[in-house]
């Protein structure tokens, strides 16, 4: 369905100059530059969705008593830009992001943005910002964040009546500029990330405040990242602080935790359920215990972990910790692991055919 949004384009009359933008462009970082422009939409129970706009990049001015920044009622999406050798521009499964945002929206009490309107909000910031996404034969993309806030000035818990729709764009680097490399698990045994009932499925930002302090708890037990336990029984695997997990067994089969509202519905992980049919190897979505974890990888019936998400793609884990011992040799990068990353990559700049028809041609 088309977009019924009509947006209204005010470009910058002062954009980054060409050469800083190659200077940023050469080497990106993540999440440190942002592009010339935004989008913005409001919306209110009696108008719904309207004055869609692209502006300026700029600060908001934002009121002391906006509610999001008391209760929180906010969610996002994050998603990427690619171009091909042949200069083309293009997301990936884009109305898989939308849909996603409209679950987030619902468990949040915020306003649905129709599908079609978040695609369309996102192909009209990167058209207008298309200079800001990197050259094709790496591994660079242009992030996207679309979120959603309550900017209604208001103290008191309700939903919001006035929400407010934005995307920023940033140009992003080679997760790994130096090659693929195995990153470490710390587990944690002290917090959880999401409860039966709460908020684990949604994208929103009180559930990355929470991994906070279990990430700097990885971090000074010299680990990359934190992985979580359900909150239930403290036994299964759900998630990193931002990837989703999957396992590969000796008989051939990948395993990955299965989703049952605890867990974010990641569009990575949902992919590879799909491309790993089609490259034939069997995927099983079930509850993965760490037990299982911990003794397939001492036991060589696990033999390769890998972690996945837009930000990294695919992420080889090399060894998993927790208070008073750690499997994994740290090092090796599977060949499933590889080969996975790999085809998906190759589909994402458009070097391998697109048979799933994920890819959405922006420019
Ligand atoms: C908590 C969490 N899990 C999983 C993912 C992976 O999701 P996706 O593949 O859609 O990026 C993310 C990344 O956005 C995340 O923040």
């Amino acid at each position: 369905m088309e977009s019924s949004l009509h947006i209204e384009v005010t470009t910058s009359s002062a954009p980054v100059a060409e050469e800083r933008v190659a200077e940023i462009l050469a080497a990106p970082g993540f999440g440190l530059h942002f592009t010339d422009h935004m989008f913005v939409a409001e919306w209110t129970p009696a108008q719904g969705w309207h004055d869609a706009r692209i502006t300026p990049y700029a600060p908001l001015s934002i009121d002391p008593a906006t509610a999001v920044l008391h209760y929180a009622q906010e969610i996002f999406e994050g998603m990427k830009a690619y171009r091909h050798e042949d200069g083309s521009v293009w997301t990936f499964r884009p109305e898989e992001n939308a849909a996603r945002m409209v679950r987030s929206a619902r468990r949040l009490a915020l306003p649905v943005l129709p599908v079609e309107d978040f695609v369309a909000s996102v192909d009209a910031l990167v058209r207008v910002d298309e200079r800001w996404v990197p050259e094709a034969g790496g591994e660079k993309s242009l992030y996207l964040r679309p979120f959603m806030f309550a900017s209604e000035v208001f103290l008191g818990v309700r939903p919001s009546q006035h929400v407010t729709y934005m995307v920023i764009a940033s140009p992003a680097g080679a997760y790994f500029a130096k090659g693929v490399k195995p990153v470490s698990i710390w587990l944690s045994e002290h917090y959880t990330r999401a409860g039966r009932g709460g908020m684990g499925a949604a994208k929103t930002g009180g559930n990355y405040a929470s991994s906070l302090v279990a990430q700097q708890e990885a971090i000074e037990e010299g680990c990359d990242q934190v992985v979580f336990l359900d909150s239930a029984e403290g036994r299964y695997v759900e998630e990193l602080g931002g990837m989703n997990l999957y396992f590969v067994q000796d008989d051939g089969t990948i395993l990955t935790p299965e989703t049952s509202g605890t867990i974010l519905e990641g569009i990575t992980r949902s992919s590879i359920i799909e491309l790993c049919g089609k490259l034939g190897h069997v995927v099983e979505e079930r509850p993965v215990t760490i037990d299982e974890w911990r003794e397939g990888v001492a036991s060589g019936r696990i033999g390769e972990v890998f972690a996945c998400g837009t930000a990294a793609v695919v992420t080889p884990v090399g060894t998993l910790k927790w208070s008073g011992g750690e499997v994994g040799d740290g090092e090796t990068t599977g060949p499933v692991t590889r080969q996975v990353r790999s085809a998906l990559l190759d589909i994402q700049y458009g070097r391998a055919e697109d048979t799933f028809g994920w890819m959405h041609r922006v420019d």
